[in-house]
């Protein structure tokens, strides 16, 4: 099957996420697609589409909600994926940053979705960044807790339904 990951990224994980999705989508045609450098993607040359965008004060990138909006009614048409990238510890929370990154009607419509972890990287960061997460998460040390379970069970499910 085509499939295009549409995502867009700040400081590269949700790039890394899109990469190791694209790996376990084995027998698929994928394209990787960073909408900061390619702003209008033909939807309708791929069958299956995933979206992932990384989510900043509990919001997705304003580049990803404008894309969702100008092309909801082809999103409709595809086999399609939903994933972000945060780093909320707190699991119900989790799923509300998930849920409210896409409009309803695509959220309702994927057949697979999943919240993927995230990153710290205080190398990437700038001043004002750096200073907010080391007030909230009380470290200012670059982590990784992408969750490679969760990445997984999103592929199974894309090739399973
Ligand atoms: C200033 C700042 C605010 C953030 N706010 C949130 C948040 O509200 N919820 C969340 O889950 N993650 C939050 N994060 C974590 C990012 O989503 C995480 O670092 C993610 O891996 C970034 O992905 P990217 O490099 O693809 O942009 C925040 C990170 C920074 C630096």
């Amino acid at each position: 099957m085509k499939t295009a990951i549409i995502y867009t990224s700040k400081h590269g994980t949700t790039e890394k996420v899109a990469q190791m999705i694209a790996e376990r989508l084995t027998g698929n045609q994928v394209s990787i697609i960073d909408l900061k450098k390619e702003k209008c993607p033909d939807v309708n040359s791929f069958e299956g589409i995933i979206l992932g965008t990384s989510i900043y004060a509990s919001a997705p990138s304003k580049t990803m909600q404008c894309f969702c909006k100008e092309n909801i009614e082809a999103l409709k048409q595809k086999r399609l994926a939903l994933f972000v990238c945060g780093m909320e510890p707190d699991s119900a929370k989790q799923q509300q940053e998930l849920a409210k990154a896409y409009p309803q009607e695509l959220y309702e419509y994927a057949v697979s979705k999943c919240f993927a972890g995230g990153e710290f990287q205080f190398e990437k960061m700038n001043f004002f960044e750096r200073a907010i997460i080391k007030r909230i998460a009380k470290t200012d040390k670059s982590v990784s807790q992408i969750k490679k379970d969760a990445i997984d069970k999103f592929v199974i499910g894309l090739k399973n339904k």
